[in-house]
């Protein structure tokens, strides 16, 4: 995608956002405007994206050497995206894009730009008030620009009013969107997304949990739906409510595993595929009707009892895409194999925390992929974007050799 940061002070916002966009697996090439570099260092961005920044059509990028490519920058960047966004977007940018003016690199490339747009304006409450600021936008909504609109609050100029750049997750979002809208290698493909952990509870206040973050899950979601897919997220507890606010997806809420299995059963009719990433709890205890007084035991025995396995019991519908995970301290990858056969899966995750290189709810794990044919991603230190990248792919190469329904 093509991200032009133009000069407003909310341009340390952008700096996040590059970082938000580059989690959920999108490229991000940004395209600076002069007075945007005044606000933050095009190093910042690059570092932040992986990719040399532009700013100037008629000088080389910062962060790769000059090559014959940068000549026609503003043409060769926008042939190869798929989305272009600015954010922040200053008053003076939004009213050259909307008046054709193509007198720097991002207003070039605006000119030149014929896919999907997004524009975040970001400025003092009079300046988004403005009617010649309102009158530039709708010419722009007029041409097919989504505006992401500011938000009320305290400004950096010291007053209060609408002209807050969008937080980075509606702006985030919104890309996902834009892009899930595409036709993508899974456009009217349907996944189901297990995500987070389940809680069970002991008594009405009291609950046995594990630590997932759902992570993995929500970056897994995100990449599909950047593919064309509709997701429905079944998503248990301990996910950040801001990062899933990011995925474009229909969100039901469980609690319990046996919460979740009724959610999965429900939605699987409509769906293609299955990937059940969440943390199903293994063992329940039997609900107390009220809270267990500490008073009344010395030791308390909770008796649990085993929980309905959700894959083992969908092993006969042959007719979506199935992946699970498999997270063991010992003999990661034949333990996954097992459960892969078992469960009459398509791919396994199997995830080995018997080593101390990444604790649980790390931003890395040590993991690999198998399929029925064998290892297609052997095990290894990876991060949960990378690997939920893989997951992501696997399951549109996947869907494709199975066809359509
Ligand atoms: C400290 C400072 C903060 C500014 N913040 C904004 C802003 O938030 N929004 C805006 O539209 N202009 C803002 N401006 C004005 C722009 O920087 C100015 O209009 C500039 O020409 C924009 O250039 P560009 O659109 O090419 O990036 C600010 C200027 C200064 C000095």
């Amino acid at each position: 995608m093509l991200l032009g940061v133009s000069g407003g002070i909310a341009a340390y916002k952008a700096c996040e956002t590059v970082r938000r966009l580059t989690e959920h697996g999108l490229l991000v090439q940004v395209l600076m405007t002069e007075a945007a570099t005044q606000f933050v260092s095009p190093l910042t961005f690059a570092t932040l994206s992986g990719q040399p920044v532009w700013t100037d059509e008629f000088t080389s990028s910062i962060g790769t050497p000059a090559s014959s490519q940068d000549v026609v920058a503003h043409i060769d960047t926008v042939e190869q995206a798929d989305v272009f966004l600015v954010a922040p977007a200053t008053a003076n940018t939004i009213a050259k894009i909307a008046h054709g003016i193509a007198d720097n690199l991002l207003t070039s490339a605006a000119v030149a730009w014929r896919g999907p747009a997004l524009i975040a304006p970001a400025m003092n409450y009079r300046m988004y008030e403005n009617p010649v600021t309102q009158e530039n936008l709708r010419a722009l909504s007029q041409r097919g620009y989504t505006e992401i609109e500011p938000e009320e609050g305290w400004l950096a100029c010291g007053e209060t009013g609408r002209g807050r750049l969008a937080s980075v997750s509606r702006i985030v979002s919104a890309v996902l969107r834009v892009l899930q809208e595409r036709d993508g290698r899974l456009s009217g493909r349907r996944i189901c997304v297990t995500a987070g952990s389940t809680r069970e509870q002991i008594d009405p206040v009291r609950f046995i949990s594990n630590a997932s973050t759902g992570v993995l899950a929500l970056k897994c979601a995100s990449a599909l739906a950047a593919d064309g897919a509709q997701i429905d997220l079944v998503c248990g507890t301990g996910v950040s409510p801001e990062l899933l606010a990011e995925v474009p997806a229909e969100i039901t809420k469980v609690e319990s595993a046996a919460e979740m299995k009724a959610s999965v059963e429900e939605q699987i009719d409509g769906c293609d595929a299955l990937l059940m990433l969440a943390a199903v709890a293994d063992f329940a205890p039997a609900s107390a009707k009220h809270k267990i007084r500490k008073g009344e035991h010395e030791v308390l025995n909770l008796e649990l009892r085993r929980t309905d396995d959700i894959l083992y019991g969908l092993r006969q519908n042959k007719d979506i895409v199935k992946i699970g995970v498999s997270l063991e301290t010992e003999d990661a990858l034949e333990r996954a194999r097992t459960k892969l056969k078992e469960k009459a899966l398509d791919a396994i995750v199997a995830v080995d925390y018997g080593t101390d290189e990444a604790p649980y709810g790390d931003v890395s794990l040590r993991a690999g992929i198998l399929t029925g044919e064998g290892e297609h991603l052997p095990m290894g230190l990876r991060t949960k974007p990378e690997l939920a990248g893989e997951i992501a792919h696997l399951t549109a190469m996947l869907l494709n050799n199975k066809g359509r329904r």
